[in-house]
């Protein structure tokens, strides 16, 4: 791990947040693999994902999520933040989608094989899970940030959560602590008031 921290270093001391580029070129350069892979990851039973945030800057945030098998993450946003994913083991299956009409459209949905870089814009709203093969999923996560809060979408309870940044992409039932906002039905998350955002 200290390998990959180390190759952060120069974007993550900058003193202005990198481009989503920048986090890209990055994530395609790492290597990380075998024992160190091993050691590095942090599963979690007790969510869709283990958060091992490794970072953390005023300019960037570093997380690398072990991912819990058959469980999919909740759909959510990153805050207007970009950042980029990449496939370290595993295979994932990644979802994106629009919030209209007081829902979730499926616009995408594919296969991320392990190599792969996703990356995610300023709006994405998006969700994956493992998606089976002989090794877990292991996923690295770069962000320009930090991210200051997050919007993840309640499916089955049919309400949208606005959640602060230290939370992963699931509802935080046993911590509502994590919840700044909350609102009724699937809304995009410009329906928050500006004092909560
Ligand atoms: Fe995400």
């Amino acid at each position: 791990m200290q390998t990959v921290i180390a190759r952060c270093d120069g974007l993550a001391s900058q003193p202005t947040p990198p481009t989503l580029r920048q986090l890209a070129e990055l994530l395609a350069a790492v290597e990380l693999s075998g024992e160190a892979l091993r050691e590095a990851q942090r599963p979690d039973p007790r969510r869709p994902y283990g958060r091992r945030v490794f970072l953390d800057t005023p300019v960037m945030e570093g997380m690398l999520a072990t991912w819990t098998p058959g469980a999919w993450c909740a759909p959510h946003d990153h805050g207007g933040s970009v950042g980029g994913v990449r496939v370290l083991q595993g295979r994932a299956r990644h979802r994106v989608f629009c919030v209209r009409d007081g829902g979730l459209a499926l616009l995408r949905e594919e296969q991320i094989e392990a190599g792969a870089v996703i990356s995610c814009g300023p709006s994405l709203v998006h969700a994956m899970r493992c998606d089976g093969g002989d090794a877990g999923l292991v996923t690295l996560h770069l962000y320009a940030g930090p991210i200051p809060w997050m919007t993840v979408y309640d499916v089955e309870g049919q309400e949208t959560l606005q959640v602060s940044g230290g939370c992963g992409a699931w509802i935080p039932h046993d911590q509502p602590e994590l919840i700044r906002a909350r609102a009724p039905g699937l809304v995009p998350p410009q329906a928050f008031p500006s004092d909560a955002t």
